[in-house]
């Protein structure tokens, strides 16, 4: 049986199935503000420094709305959402 929900799959406008969201982080330019990580530790994991520890992630589904949070809590600005 043919699941009507499907038809608004396409014409969501977030992250569609199968697509997965990214984030770039410009690693160098981290100034430890810890920010991000306090949003999710797990998306963005910090180093023994305090600095980020990754420069890019793929955003496991479900997680994109904690991705955008982390990135908008970034005083420096270097964490960017790559959505498609
Ligand atoms: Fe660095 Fe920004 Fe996170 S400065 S630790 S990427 S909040």
């Amino acid at each position: 049986m043919k699941n009507c929900g499907d038809s608004f799959v396409g014409r969501a406008r977030d992250i569609r199935y199968g697509e997965v969201m990214k984030i770039r982080i410009n690693k160098a330019a981290c100034v430890g503000n810890a920010r991000c990580a306090a949003v999710s530790e797990e998306l963005f994991p910090l180093d023994d420094d305090g600095y980020i520890a990754v420069e890019e992630i793929d955003v496991p589904p479900g997680k994109e709305d904690l991705a955008r949070r982390g990135a908008r809590a970034c005083p420096e600005r270097i964490i960017v959402i790559e959505e498609e």
